[in-house]
């Protein structure tokens, strides 16, 4: 299970930064080079804590009623991969010496990466730089960078420096929406430390006041002489001795970072864990890595046959998923993950919608964790909906780190109502997987209350049903339309669903402290019977909102390659009024409501939607793919879930460079897990539906529901379903119930 780069291509290394980036969701480290003095050849030489933030002012240009006025942003913190390399006195990186072989591998079995190199400076002097880095799972504040210099051809003074510095600025690009605009430097009251037997830094942010501490340790190579030193900025120690040829000097760097967004007394915790890392000693980690990764992979792996690509792509995006995810509910998991600075660190619904299942399916204690951090923002979303003019009910932010509206343009951001519906929704999905009642008593019912309360306030009865007017669907190229399809579906999804879990509340004595009335269920149910979900008869297909079949089509094949995506290139009042999609929306509604519309009609909607989709956002290729599948168009779901699948490994995007694209990850796990095997969550339990396959001929994987664990099997002949462990469990296949127990297993055809 690895990830391999063989080539050093200048161009490739902001890449290559992301790609191989370690991350354990807690902190996440950029895979830069670790020279200090060439660390402006970094694209974006990053260092994170999940939702560590700071704050700044939005400045408006002209600012209405409502709009946020500060912003969070997550934060380049103390960099501490540098180490810089001196030969007889000479400073040598890889930019001022010849490459000679160079090799970057990501092991995802052990969980670790290594890159190997071997330079030729001016003087023809040749050594090898072996660097093996890990963000370690089990103990969540430690990163670990080992570094090893082999001389091939001569013998000298060896000098290697390493550093922790605190002067770093966050990234910025001036003209892309989707990084921040202005390069800060948000850390404060740098206060640095260097000994020769520890390093330790601690800052604060500018102006959330967050404090952020360091500790390094670091075990080396016998016989080298050290020296520690700090300035107002960094702290460092430098080893000095002599290096002969073929006998490789290591050192380690036992990195710790805690913060006082996520703990009580990081000062504290910092020297509680330095004593510990130095107490187990770097060998001990790796070692506990990859146990820890063992019962991963045993539990989350999706085995494919026959294709090493997708194997190893499925494997990463896994992986990667793993290491985005936030293990407190402080904060879930942002669209980049802990990879980089895109989209600022922001929590979006991609948390919910395309990442959350992955862990409801294999880890379902991860996605509970996930679902506490919408809860305990619940709050935020109630301020947010008064905000926006609201008498009642919950409106979650469409961006945000800690439960603010962190959006600056509305029509693509806070106008996206259906971010409720996605929390709502999953919140659902999650309780009929585990039927986890304590969960939904104290935090689940009271999110799908508030969220359907909103819906009551902001919809209204005309003579088409229950309409829900100006908001913008998951298309952003089609914005503050009246009902928009997969709103109103993901509405009525929430309505539906207090209603349920009301009655199995009350039905165990439960929910009492919700204060909901049945009169109020009452006309949650009345309005969700009623909801409007646009059709359009003369074309047969479902209308993505009111208007949206009505506007004038842009012509994407006369569009030139360059223009896309289109963000980039056209002021947004032209793409609004086009017929034009950022993204799936009608055919996303499909993915999660798999029964809102008949099979025809999602075929020709499919047709219909598809030739005026960019997939210009990376959360659109799985819902095509799983659609697809499901459709019974075998070729198209297999060649849109390949190009899903290896979206960042072959940048497809061009813009991995800025961090990796999570929701598309788990997109590539839903296009198996719905779109292949079929399986969905319905109000009354699980239904598995396979659809046939063709190019990957072979697939399984093992999932959660209600304790157990089910093997599922599928080949381009037919599926098998196993329970593993558990006692024996009635589930629907095709819509018929089957028992399974554990020593047989369940085997069919497609239909
Ligand atoms: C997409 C959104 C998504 C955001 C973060 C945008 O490009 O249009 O749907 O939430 O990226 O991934």
């Amino acid at each position: 299970m690895y990830i391999n780069i063989d080539k050093f291509d200048i161009s490739n290394l902001a890449n290559e930064e992301t790609l191989f980036h370690v991350a354990n969701g807690y902190l996440g480290v950029r895979a830069c080079f670790e020279d200090e003095l060439s660390k402006d050849r970094s694209y974006s030489r990053g260092c994170y804590i999940n939702g560590f933030y700071d704050e700044s002012p939005i400045s408006y240009g002209e600012k209405f009623h409502g709009y946020p006025d500060t912003k969070q942003s997550l934060i380049n913190l103390p960099d501490v991969q540098s180490i810089s390399l001196y030969i007889d006195g000479d400073n040598v990186n890889p930019f001022n010496c010849e490459m000679l072989a160079y090799s970057h591998q990501f092991n995802l079995e052990q969980g670790f990466v290594r890159r190997k190199y071997t330079l030729k400076d001016a003087k023809g002097r040749e050594f090898t730089i072996n660097t093996k880095r890990m963000a370690s799972f089990v103990e969540k504040h430690l990163f670990i960078l080992e570094y090893t210099v082999e001389s091939h051809n001569f013998n000298g003074n060896i000098e290697i420096v390493s550093t922790v510095n605190g002067d770093v600025s966050n990234f910025f690009a001036k003209d892309d929406p989707r990084l921040a605009s202005v390069a800060e430097k948000p850390l404060i009251e740098i206060d640095a430390y260097g000994a020769i037997d520890l390093l330790k830094l601690n800052a604060k942010a500018k102006n959330s006041q967050l404090k952020v501490y360091v500790g390094i340790v670091h075990e080396f190579t016998q016989g080298l002489e050290r020296e520690g030193y700090s300035t107002a900025t960094n702290a460092l120690v430098k080893f000095k001795g002599s290096i002969e040829q073929n006998n490789p000097i290591t050192i380690t760097k036992l990195v710790l970072l805690a913060d006082s967004y996520h703990n009580q007394n990081p000062a504290d915790l910092i020297d509680e864990k330095i004593k510990e890392v130095r107490a187990n000693g770097a060998a001990y980690y790796f070692y506990a890595q990859e146990e820890y990764l063992n019962q991963f992979w045993n539990v989350s792996r999706v085995i494919i046959k026959g294709d090493e690509n997708v194997q190893n792509a499925l494997d990463y995006n896994l992986y990667s998923l793993l290491a985005s995810v936030g293990r407190d509910s402080k904060f879930s998991v942002s669209a980049k993950g802990l990879s980089g600075e895109g989209y600022e660190g922001h929590v979006f619904w991609d948390s919910e919608t395309y990442v959350a299942p992955f862990f409801q399916f294999t880890q379902p204690q991860m996605a509970k964790t996930m679902l506490s951090y919408r809860y305990n923002i619940l709050s935020y979303a109630k301020e947010q909906a008064k905000l926006l003019g609201h008498s009642k009910g919950a409106l979650f932010p469409w961006r945000s780190i800690e439960g603010g509206e962190c959006s600056t343009y509305y029509p693509a951001g806070s106008a996206q109502y259906h971010i409720n519906g996605d929390v709502a929704y999953s919140f659902m999905q999650y309780f009929i997987a585990t039927k986890d009642i304590n969960f939904m008593n104290d935090m689940g019912a009271e999110v799908l209350l508030e969220t359907a309360r909103l819906w009551m306030d902001m919809g209204h009865y005309t003579d088409k049903g229950f309409c829900l007017d100006m908001v913008t669907g998951p298309d952003e190229y089609t914005c503050l339309v009246n009902n928009n399809f997969y709103t109103n579906a993901g509405a009525q999804y929430n309505l539906y669903a207090i209603c349920h879990v009301m009655e199995i509340l009350w039905n165990k004595g439960l929910g009492d402290h919700l204060k909901v009335s049945t009169a109020e269920l009452d006309e949650f149910k009345k309005a969700a019977d009623a909801m409007y979900l646009p059709y359009d008869d003369a074309l047969g297909i479902t209308c993505q909102d009111d208007s949206f079949l009505q506007k004038k089509k842009l012509d994407l094949n006369a569009i030139p390659k360059d223009k896309f995506p289109l963000l980039l290139h056209y002021h947004p009042l032209f793409l609004y009024r086009h017929q034009v999609c950022k993204q799936a929306d009608v055919v996303l509604t499909y993915v999660m409501h798999k029964g809102i519309a008949d099979e025809d009609v999602k075929a020709k909607s499919f047709k219909y939607y598809e030739d005026i989709t960019t997939h210009d956002s990376s959360l659109s290729l799985c819902a095509y793919a799983i659609i697809a599948a499901q459709l019974g168009d075998t070729e198209k779901a297999e060649r849109y879930f390949k190009e899903t699948v290896d979206l960042d490994l072959n940048n497809t995007h061009k813009n991995t460079k800025d961090g990796i694209h999570t929701a598309n990850m788990g997109g590539s796990y839903l296009t198996i897990a719905k779109g292949f095997a079929g399986i969905s969550f319905e109000m009354d339990g699980i239904n598995i539906a396979p659809n046939p396959i063709q190019a990957i001929k072979d697939y399984s994987f093992n999932f959660a529901y209600l304790g157990r664990t089910i093997k599922f099997n599928g080949t381009i002949e037919g599926f098998s379903i196993e329970l593993i462990d558990g006692e024996d469990l009635s589930i629907n296949v095709y819509g018929e119930s089957i028992t399974l127990s554990k020593d047989s297993i369940w085997e069919d055809t497609y239909k």
